[in-house]
């Protein structure tokens, strides 16, 4: 399972890079205004950097929603490096745009995925990643979980390349359990990543064998 870091944050990233388990990097528009990237120059510029600081797939999402006009700024996000993924919102034209990109063998990644009718779509459209929105559905009491295990039956039964990449993923046994599905990404936040470290019989037994270690001295 590859692992995607889902921030605009430079230094998350690098942290992130630096433990050497990282695979890309995902982004949204929320995301790069937390970070406070405004203007066009300034986001082009930020999704460059990225691609300086972490290897792998780097999504950039358009910010439109007309065919034309996402067509016109992913082409854009796409020759600013070769890493760079356009992220496309599952909607009508959206799907017309992945459609256009994958003649084009421009790497999409389809984003707001809430069911595996809107999954298929995207796999049969050609897009590289379907990003389902885990954290969102179990916060309106839906089972992201279930959606996750769906699409992976789907896109076994008719073997598509297209990856699944979960996403909105809010703690560490969102992970484990995509894990044990077989999504073939993750996007996560920092945290969720850090505390897939965590377990307090690692952190006594640590400490006892340092403590037993100096008596050796
Ligand atoms: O990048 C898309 C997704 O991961 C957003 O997550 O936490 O805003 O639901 P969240």
């Amino acid at each position: 399972m590859k692992f995607f870091i889902d921030t605009a944050n430079l230094e998350q990233i690098k942290e992130a890079e630096d433990l050497g388990i990282l695979d890309g990097v995902t982004t949204n528009p929320s995301l790069m205004a937390k970070e406070g990237i405004s203007g066009k120059e300034a986001i082009l510029n930020h999704y460059k950097t990225i691609c300086e600081i972490a290897d792998g797939d780097i999504s950039a999402e358009v910010l439109s929603t007309t065919y034309e006009e996402m067509i016109k700024e992913g082409e854009e996000l796409a020759a600013l490096h070769p890493n760079i993924v356009v992220k496309i919102p599952m909607i009508k034209d959206g799907v017309k745009a992945l459609k256009y990109f994958s003649n084009k063998g421009i790497k999409t990644n389809c984003t707001l995925i809430f069911s595996a009718g809107q999954a298929l779509l995207a796999a049969k459209a050609g897009a590289t990643y379907v990003s389902p929105f885990l954290g969102r559905l179990d916060d309106i009491s839906v089972d992201g979980m279930n959606l996750i295990e769906e699409i992976r039956i789907i896109f076994d039964n008719y073997v598509f390349d297209t990856e699944i990449l979960a996403a909105s993923i809010r703690s560490p046994m969102h992970i484990i359990n995509c894990a044990k599905i077989g999504a073939d990404v993750v996007t996560s936040p920092l945290a969720s990543i850090l505390n897939l470290l965590k377990h307090p019989l690692t952190d006594s037994g640590l400490a006892q064998f340092v403590a037993d270690a100096k008596k050796m001295d």
